[in-house]
């Protein structure tokens, strides 16, 4: 097989499945699948070989081959952003402003602000805008090593304008190489208009799945679960409506109070529960039992000033663990994956092999993606990320700093 693409002489992680094609926990948490000295080959968008020393030199090649000498960098699976918001409009500084002076992130949702701010600012703005906005984002996460992201909807409220905001999205990622995995936040905050009539806003989200699915406008369907925002019971009808039209569900589930969203969510077998910074215990044992990711998010307990979520009880219940940025105008305005993962250590106690793992195998299992990317073995995508360091462990540490050098999505070069 000639090879289209080859890396030479790396610091290789290639995080290779272990036993099984399973999310890693306990003692493989931090397994990167290091090999010094290390090499891989793609083809057409595909890792056709990896090896260690000089292998590389026997291999066949098309006659337009790109070649990287790696020596003295560290080559690794492009980063799974498996939670952000990316599609809105405006910012919400003066809010940033009053909630690090005291203001409470609920209370300002509560008067029309938060949420409702940046629904305003995305509703007014054209889809032209919409989508220059959208690529610019995407454009920076892959700067940062981002090769597969989620992107969520949720600033749209009404169903007409969620359709609108996914639509959207659809136009902004056409043609591109990374993997970009649509979610339909269909239950984010309550319209004003809507105040009176909780339950047939519920129901309109539900409904709204169907088109969804009809269009193809996302493979997966979200809700906010907390107090004051939407409950347990308003969410049912949205899992069983996701079920039923054959999307995943995720939740925003115990972001800043435990409402019982993490075992509710791994009872209606979630693709992943997200924020769980406040999960129960008996939700953490629920995650583990059907081995499903948590998304830790430390960029919006970062941002707004809650207690983070403590990796160490994850990991001791071995509920697998996935680290993404969030990314949006309320909770967390943070940019990439490397301060994704530096804040995971530093504030969710992972170690720097833990965030690497979290940010790159275990986020493509948190997008249902486990067996596509997140890993440099033969048959995958060959997503990379080259660094700027001999040693990842760098990643958790030069926070702000340039560390990401290269970037290759499907076998070519992104960034
Ligand atoms: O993940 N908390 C719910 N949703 C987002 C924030 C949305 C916003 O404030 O605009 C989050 O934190
Ligand atoms: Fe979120």
């Amino acid at each position: 097989m000639e090879a289209d693409l080859i890396i030479r002489r790396a610091r290789l992680l290639t995080l290779a499945p272990l036993r099984d094609e399973r999310p890693r926990v306990g003692p493989s948490a931090g397994d990167v699948g290091a090999i010094d000295g290390g090499w891989l080959a793609s083809r057409d968008g595909v890792v056709v070989a990896t090896g260690r020393g000089d292998g590389w030199r026997e291999l066949e090649r098309t006659p337009d081959a790109v070649e990287v000498d790696a020596e003295g960098r560290v080559v690794l699976p492009g980063f799974v952003d498996a939670h952000t918001h990316l599609c809105y409009a405006g910012q919400r500084w003066d809010e940033f402003v009053a909630r690090r002076s005291g203001a409470d992130y609920l209370a300002v949702l509560e008067r029309g602000g938060g949420i409702h701010a940046t629904v305003r600012a995305t509703r007014d703005a054209s889809d032209e805008d919409l989508i220059a906005l959208l690529r610019l984002r995407l454009a920076r996460a892959v700067a940062l090593g981002t090769t597969t992201i989620e992107v969520k909807s949720g600033y749209g409220l009404e169903p007409a304008e969620e359709h609108r905001q996914l639509r959207v999205i659809a136009a902004a990622v056409k043609g591109s190489h990374i993997d970009v995995a649509v979610t339909y936040l269909a239950l984010h905050a309550l319209p004003a208009a809507r105040a009176d009539d909780r339950r047939g806003f519920v129901r309109d989200a539900a409904q709204a799945v169907r088109t969804v699915a009809d269009e193809g406008l996302a493979e997966a369907v979200d809700a906010f679960v907390e107090n004051g925002v939407f409950d347990v019971e308003e969410v049912r009808p949205l899992a069983k409506a996701a079920r039923d039209a054959g999307l995943a569900l995720t939740l925003h589930a115990d972001q800043l109070n435990d409402v019982g969203a993490t075992a509710f969510a791994a009872r209606a077998h979630v693709r992943s529960a997200d924020h769980v910074a406040n999960a129960s215990t008996e939700g953490l044992r629920a995650l583990a039992c059907a081995a499903i990711p948590a998304v830790l998010l430390p960029g919006s307990a970062f941002f707004v000033g809650y207690a983070p979520p403590d990796a160490r009880r994850f990991l001791a219940a071995d509920v697998p663990i996935a680290l993404a940025t969030d990314h949006n105008p309320g909770t967390s305005p943070l940019e990439g994956m490397p301060t994704a993962i530096a804040l995971g250590v530093v504030l969710c106690g992972l170690t720097p092999h833990q965030a690497i793992v979290a940010a790159t195998i275990n986020g493509a299992h948190a997008l249902g993606r486990g067996g596509r990317t997140g890993a440099l073995v033969k048959g995958r995508r060959a997503d990379l990320a080259l660094l700027d360091t001999d040693d990842e462990r760098e990643l958790a540490y030069r926070l702000g700093g340039p560390i990401v050098r290269e970037v290759y999505a499907e076998g070519r070069r992104v960034a």
